[in-house]
């Protein structure tokens, strides 16, 4: 493995509430290469979110430890995307994708980074489009191309696609593949879409939550597409996770 972007090692996060204790997930071990895309998958309420806002430093972890690189300027080392783009409607695409650069931290990019940016992440085109003239997959982009723009070590996406229609789904897949060898990208994707984790992803980790951390995970980073492999790991996936996700999750211990 080569440079560490991040590591959490026996990591557990466990919410107060009015009803008690909720333990989001416990005994997490996960460390992520700096290049390498890992997708996380796991049922709902598994702690996907929780894992990623903790990784971004936006919460921390109850027990264990998290090992993130600083930026020597004190920039975040993570920006994150949502399933919605939350564009600020008053602004066109090209001030939206600026807004990463007026926090103070970011003041050494210059703006033409912006138009740069956009070129390269083929949205030149939609730079003076306001946000209501963009359909789903366009925002999305756009959203993507704002947290790119601070040039984050770490880019941490939460169901990033999830809204959008199954074409435009792919289309910002194939899209998110190239612009990730294009950034030399370290990126981790929660989904819940089984195919979109392998054909992302370099590794597959499958987190299950509550008293248990990630329980199995798979490197796919080598396997073509009509790899046997793939398809093996594939049926695995979606024998254990899809079906009935808590009890087949729970055989299962790499
Ligand atoms: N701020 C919070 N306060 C209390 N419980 C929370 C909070 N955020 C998340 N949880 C709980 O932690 C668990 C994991 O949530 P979350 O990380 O959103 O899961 P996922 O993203 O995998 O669906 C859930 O049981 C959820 O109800
Ligand atoms: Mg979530």
């Amino acid at each position: 493995m080569g440079t560490l972007a991040f590591a959490v090692t026996g990591g557990a996060k466990i919410y107060d509430s009015p009803s008690g204790p909720i333990t989001a997930f416990r005994d997490l071990d996960l460390e992520v290469a700096r290049g390498e895309v890992v997708s996380l998958l796991g049922p709902s309420g598994c702690g996907k979110s929780t894992l990623l806002r903790i990784v971004a430093g936006l919460d921390h972890l109850s027990e264990g430890e998290l090992d993130v690189p600083k930026r020597p300027d004190g920039r975040a080392a993570a920006g994150i995307v949502f399933q919605d783009a939350h564009l600020l409607p008053w602004l066109d695409v090209r001030e939206n994708v600026g807004l990463g650069l007026r926090y103070r931290a970011n003041r050494g990019i210059g703006s033409s980074e912006v138009d740069r940016l956009l070129e390269v992440l083929g949205l030149a085109a939609l730079a003076d489009a306001m946000p209501r003239e963009l359909s789903g997959g366009q925002a999305q982009r756009v959203a993507i191309a704002r947290t790119i723009v601070t040039a984050p070590p770490l880019l941490l996406l939460d169901e990033p696609f999830a809204a959008l229609d199954p074409l435009t789904r792919r289309t910002l897949q194939d899209w998110l593949r190239d612009i990730r060898s294009l950034l030399d990208l370290t990126v981790v994707l929660v989904t819940h879409d089984v195919d979109e984790a392998l054909h992302l992803g370099d590794r597959v980790a499958l987190l299950r939550g509550g008293d248990r951390g990630i329980t199995a995970t798979w490197d796919v980073a080598e396997l073509d597409r009509d790899d046997a492999a793939l398809g093996d790991a594939r049926r695995e996936l979606l024998d254990r996770y899809a079906t009935d996700p808590l009890a087949q999750i729970d055989g299962l211990v790499a």
